[in-house]
C-alpha cells in the first residue's frame, strides 16, 4: 500500500495517548503503527485527538446570510476542531422537498471550509417530497425560528420517514404546552423560561419515546427529567450552553435560545447528569443572529453561536480535571460521526484521517472578537478554552499554528447509503 503522506506524534488512539504514526492514502486512515516509512513525515505537537463532527447548526445559507454563511460557519467549524457539520433546514426558505433541497445543497457546496451534512425539514404533510439524498431530518415538535409546530405524524408517514434510514431529529417542546404557557410580555431569561417551561420539552420526550423510528435523537435536551421519559429509546443530545449557562446569568437576550436556559439549580443537575455519562451527543445548536435581531428581549430571535467553541470549552475542563478526555470524545466526536453513519472520530484503520493537535497547558480565554463567525457574540465571552493549533481534514493540513490554510473544500455528506468519501 502506498501511502500519500504520514503523520507523528501522540495519538489519542484506543482510549489512551501513544505515541505513533499514521499513514493516509487517499484521505483515509490506511496504517497506524511505530517508524512506518514510505511517504514525507509530518510531526504534529501536542495531543492529537480525532476532529469534532457536530451535527446540529444553523449556517442561514441561502436566505439569511446577514447572520451567517456556509463559508463563515464552517470556517468557525474549523478554528474549533470541528471537520463535518450537519446543517438545519430551517433557512428563510424552509428545506421542506427536493428542489429546495438540492438549490440549497447546489448554492453551498462549493463554499464549504469543512465536510458538511443537510437536513430536510419535515413540517406534517410533505413525507412524500423528502430529498433521499438528505442527511437528517428536523421535527418541530414545538415552533422556534422559521419553523412552524408539527403536532400530529400519521403512521403512514412514519413509515415513510423511518425508510429514508437517516436520524430523524426533534425539537422537543410540545406545541400546546407552550401555547397554555405563553406570557404576553418576556423581558428577562426566567421569562423566558416560564413561558417555555421545562414540562413542555418533558411533554415531547415522552411523546418521541413512544415513535415508532429505528434512528431519533432528541435535540438539546436542557432538563434531566426528560432523560427518564425517553428510556434510553431515542438517542439523547446536549448542548453546552444548557450544562454551562442560566437564566439566572447577566447574558441579555444573547442568552435568549429555545428550549431556554433553566434554574441555576437545573442547570447544574443538567451538567451533573452530561458529567456521569447520560447524553450520548453534544452539540452547539449553533444559531446566530444580528444585533439587530437581538436588540430588545421580547421581539429578540432566540439562538446562541457555539460551533466554534463547543469543543474547546470541554477540553478546558478535561485540561482542569473536571472530565475525562474520553467523555468528549464519546459525545462531541465519536457518536455524532457514528449516529450519522461517517467513518470519522476514531483513530483507526479505514476512518477518515481527520484530526485535531491541542496543547491542554495552553488554556486561554474564549474573545468573542477573535471567533469567525459572522455575528460572533457569544455568552461564552471570557470562558476558559482549549483551541486547536492545527486541524487536518482528510489528510490535509486546514489549521496551521492557528491559522486557516484550507480552502472551501468541504465534500458533502448524504444520506448514510450512499457512498462517502
Ligand atoms: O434558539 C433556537 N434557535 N432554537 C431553535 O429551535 C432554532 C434556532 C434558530 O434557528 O435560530
Ligand atoms: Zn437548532
Amino acid at each position: 500500500m502506498s501511502y500519500d503522506t504520514i503523520y507523528s506524534g501522540r495519538f489519542y488512539f484506543q482510549d489512551e495517548f501513544r505515541e505513533l504514526e499514521v499513514a493516509v492514502s487517499d484521505g483515509v486512515i490506511s496504517h497506524i503503527g511505530k517508524a512506518i516509512t514510505g511517504a514525507p513525515v509530518t510531526k504534529l505537537e501536542g495531543a492529537i485527538i480525532p476532529a469534532g463532527t457536530d451535527i446540529h447548526v444553523h449556517f442561514r445559507d441561502p436566505g439569511e446570510t446577514d447572520k451567517e454563511d456556509f463559508s463563515t460557519g464552517s470556517l468557525s467549524a474549523v478554528y474549533g476542531g470541528t471537520t463535518t457539520v450537519y446543517d438545519m433546514p430551517n433557512n428563510l426558505v424552509p428545506v421542506s422537498d427536493y428542489s429546495v433541497f438540492q438549490d440549497k445543497l447546489s448554492s453551498v457546496s462549493s463554499r464549504s471550509n469543512c465536510d458538511f451534512g443537510l437536513y430536510s425539514l419535515y413540517n406534517g404533510r410533505n413525507a412524500d417530497l423528502i430529498s433521499p439524498r438528505s442527511s437528517g431530518i428536523k421535527i418541530f415538535l414545538g415552533g422556534s425560528t422559521n419553523s412552524t409546530a408539527v403536532d400530529q405524524i400519521s403512521d403512514s408517514d412514519l413509515k415513510v420517514l423511518d425508510s429514508m434510514n437517516v436520524p430523524v431529529v426533534f425539537h422537543g417542546e410540545d406545541a400546546a404546552c407552550l401555547k397554555a404557557n405563553s406570557i404576553p410580555e418576556e423581558n428577562s431569561l426566567m421569562d423566558h423560561d416560564r413561558a417555555r417551561p421545562e414540562q413542555c420539552e418533558v411533554t415531547s420526550a415522552e411523546l418521541i419515546s413512544g415513535m415508532p423510528l429505528k434512528k431519533k435523537i432528541m435535540a438539546h435536551i436542557s432538563t434531566p427529567e426528560s432523560l427518564s421519559k425517553l428510556n434510553g429509546r431515542a438517542m439523547k443530545e446536549v448542548t453546552p450552553h444548557h450544562i454551562l449557562l442560566n437564566s439566572e446569568m447577566d447574558l441579555g437576550s444573547w442568552g435568549k435560545v429555545n428550549p431556554p436556559l433553566r434554574s441555576r439549580d437545573t442547570q447544574r443537575k443538567l451538567m451533573d447528569s452530561y458529567f456521569r455519562g447520560s447524553f450520548d451527543i453534544l452539540s452547539s445548536d449553533h444559531a446566530p443572529h444580528t444585533e439587530h435581531d437581538k436588540e430588545e428581549f421580547f421581539q429578540a430571535s432566540a439562538g446562541i453561536i457555539g460551533v466554534e467553541t463547543r469543543i474547546p470549552l470541554m477540553l478546558a475542563l478535561v485540561a482542569n480535571k473536571t472530565i475525562p478526555l474520553s467523555l468528549v470524545h464519546r459525545t462531541a466526536i465519536a457518536n455524532p460521526a457514528a449516529a450519522m453513519g461517517i467513518r470519522k472520530g476514531i483513530i483507526q484503520v479505514g476512518y477518515l484521517a481527520d484530526f485535531m493537535a491541542v496543547k491542554f497547558s495552553e488554556t486561554r480565554r474564549v474573545n468573542q472578537d477573535r471567533l469567525h463567525s459572522k455575528t460572533p457574540i457569544s455568552p461564552f465571552n471570557g470562558f476558559q478554552a482549549v483551541f486547536p493549533h492545527t486541524v487536518v481534514m482528510r489528510g490535509d493540513i486546514i489549521l496551521e499554528n492557528n491559522e486557516f490554510v484550507g480552502g472551501r473544500n468541504g465534500r458533502f455528506v448524504g444520506n448514510v447509503t450512499s457512498s462517502y468519501p
